[in-house]
């Protein structure tokens, strides 16, 4: 059975819900019944395209992997990013979050940014899409933030954070990503929203936990930061593979007969 978002907020304070990214539909479909949500996350940008932040990745690149993952998973909820720039205003922001929700079969959209969404996450709403907001450490504002910045450090930040959060919901919000936050300070966000909380980098109490999938799985290797459990040396197991793979063609010994017509 497919999974809603009320199967997903009947989740808050009975099981801990369970994320991860996905940018294709290979992948998706290795992910998809097993967890409750299935991210198509704009870190694409970076760990599938290469490139140095999410800022450049368009509209229609996220459409594209969106349909993709879609295509491969038919039972997790999904969300996808809305790239930087789409939702610069609450009326750019509604006319791209329907394009989404008409081109792919996206559950909801995600959105970064604190209590100035509030008018641009109610608008979308208003329009019947289901939206994720994203706060804290906020990849998108990483130019303008000077990096990747840990919040909720202090008081005057832990305040602002658990207004943002309340006022998000208040606007809509089905759900709200906190990324980077000091975990006692996620902990008082969760324990204050009736939506679920869905946590990277900000600690146990979260009401679910979300990693990208490359990380998870040992792919990237380049940094691995301090949140990240790795699961599978991804890397090494390709690479060893890889070269038996290239010593198997170098000495002959691929292919065999039965492998051959
Ligand atoms: O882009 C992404 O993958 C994300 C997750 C890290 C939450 O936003």
């Amino acid at each position: 059975m497919k999974t809603t978002i009320q199967t997903i907020q009947c989740k808050k304070n009975q099981e801990k819900i369970t994320a991860i990214t996905a940018y294709d539909s290979l992948f998706a479909s290795l992910f998809d019944t097993q967890v409750d949500i299935i991210l198509i996350g704009d870190s694409l940008n970076m760990s599938f395209g290469g490139k140095k932040d999410t800022l450049s990745i368009t509209l229609e690149e996220m459409i594209y992997h969106t349909k993709a993952v879609c295509r491969g998973a038919k039972k997790s909820f999904i969300i996808t990013d809305m790239p930087f720039g789409t939702y610069a205003t609450p009326k750019t922001a509604v006319k791209n979050a329907l394009k989404i929700y008409q081109k792919t079969n996206a559950d909801a959209i995600k959105i970064e940014g604190g209590q100035q969404r509030c008018k641009t996450i109610s608008s979308i709403v208003q329009e019947g899409i289901a939206v994720v907001a994203h706060i804290g450490l906020m990849p998108q504002f990483v130019r303008s933030e000077g990096g990747y910045k840990i919040k909720g450090k202090n008081d005057t930040e832990a305040k602002i954070l658990l207004e943002d959060a309340m006022i998000l919901q208040e606007a809509g919000a089905c759900m709200i990503v906190l990324e980077g936050i000091r975990s006692d300070v996620a902990a008082c966000i969760s324990k204050n929203l009736h939506i679920p909380t869905i946590g990277i980098g900000s600690g146990l109490q979260c009401d679910g936990q979300i990693l990208v999938w490359s990380d998870l799985f040992g792919f990237f290797q380049q940094f691995k930061p301090k949140f990240v459990r790795q699961y599978l040396n991804g890397a090494e197991l390709i690479q060893e593979a890889l070269q038996k793979y290239i010593f198997d063609i170098k000495s002959s010994q691929f292919p065999s007969m039965e492998e051959s017509y």
